[in-house]
């Protein structure tokens, strides 16, 4: 396989959004002993795979080197594996996140480490599979370890908020905390209200609304958790909306965010701005998997573009506007 090309779409350098992407012809990648090489049938395009091409994760050293193919989260299926996989062989359908490092989802051909690929039923197609890991495993994290949520609904009950709930994070954060003891108010555009309704949420309001906009509940309750998945909000927003002990999970910290964070930390404030940054396990990642197939979780897929207009779909997702998850198929 490895003296083969495959058509592939990456950057040289930071910046440049869709029109800084060019489809090239480069070889196909060699699985390491720990990895498998799949033949990519859907990888989902997330914010930080541009906020990468930006520079903006420079700091963390991403990416590791140029050119680089972006994108980390596919599905697809096994074509090789190296030789300390144990649990996959080729042919099998599976659901992996690749390394933010290394990239190499707008490809045809990808290779992804054993420990971060599942498998993937029948009943749970490329496209809703590829959209899970980095946006599910976001909603996943942020409502089950830092909310303390149980998707069995038997913790105690708690007022959630959803900001942005018809993006990629938090179409899956609305449905997941329904699954529960919650109650949940949703924010998103006026187009989307009946779509975020449709998937559980008890109350949703037009964020471009006077009462949207202060994130006010129209049934006067005060969140517990908010799953913060819009930016741009200041402090003073939330404080009058939260419950005594209620925490803001912030998952776009800037500086300024991780300022309040640290002041509210240091002087024992009851009410905490929580700075997030996802970590995906092939344990987690698994556990999403099935919830699709056994139909408690929608992927819900806003567009899907070929692989030759991949530069399309980057174009939108850095737009802002997508409702649930933008998808390129090879
Ligand atoms: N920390 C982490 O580990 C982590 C992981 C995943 C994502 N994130 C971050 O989380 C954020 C959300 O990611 P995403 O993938 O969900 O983004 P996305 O899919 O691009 O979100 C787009 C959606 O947000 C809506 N929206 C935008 N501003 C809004 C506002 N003020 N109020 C309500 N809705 C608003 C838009 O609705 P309209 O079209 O109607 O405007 C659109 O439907 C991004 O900043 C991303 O980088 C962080």
């Amino acid at each position: 396989m490895a003296s083969k090309l495959m058509h592939a779409i990456q950057f040289d350098s930071y910046g440049g959004g869709a029109a800084g992407l060019k489809h090239v012809e480069v070889p196909v990648p060699t699985p390491k002993k720990n990895e498998v090489l799949l033949k990519v049938e859907a990888t989902s395009i997330n914010p930080v795979d541009w906020k990468i091409q930006k520079g903006m994760l420079r700091p963390l050293f991403l990416p590791r080197k140029f050119p680089y193919i972006p994108c980390i989260d596919v599905a697809g299926e096994v074509l090789e594996v190296g030789p300390e996989v144990k649990d996959f062989r080729a042919g099998d359908k599976v659901v992996a996140y690749l390394s933010s490092k290394n990239g190499g989802g707008l490809a045809e051909f990808a290779v992804a480490e054993e420990s971060l690929t599942v498998a993937r039923p029948s009943e749970v197609s490329a496209a809703e599979g590829s959209a899970l890991p980095i946006a599910c495993l976001t909603a996943y994290e942020a409502l089950t370890r830092i909310a303390g949520v149980k998707l069995d609904k038997t913790g105690q009950p708690k007022n959630i908020l959803v900001t942005a709930a018809s993006g990629g994070v938090g179409l899956y954060a609305v449905q997941l905390a329904k699954l529960g003891n919650t109650h949940v108010t949703a924010t998103c555009g006026a187009r989307n209200i009946d779509l975020v309704k449709s998937l559980g949420a008890d109350e949703v309001l037009d964020y471009k609304t006077p009462d949207g906009a202060a994130l006010r509940s129209p049934s006067g309750k005060k969140y517990d958790v908010v799953v913060h998945c819009a930016t741009g909000t200041p402090w003073s927003t939330f404080e009058p909306n939260l419950s005594e002990n209620g925490k803001v999970i912030d998952l776009t910290p800037s500086f300024g965010s991780l300022m309040t964070s640290a002041v509210k930390k240091l002087t024992f404030c009851k009410k905490q701005l929580v700075p997030f940054f996802v970590t995906v396990t092939g344990e987690s990642l698994s556990y999403v998997v099935n919830l699709v197939k056994e139909g408690k979780l929608k992927s819900i897929i806003d567009s899907t573009y070929p692989l030759s207009k991949g530069e399309d779909g980057w174009a939108k997702s850095m737009d802002g506007h997508a409702t649930g998850k933008i998808i390129v198929e090879p």
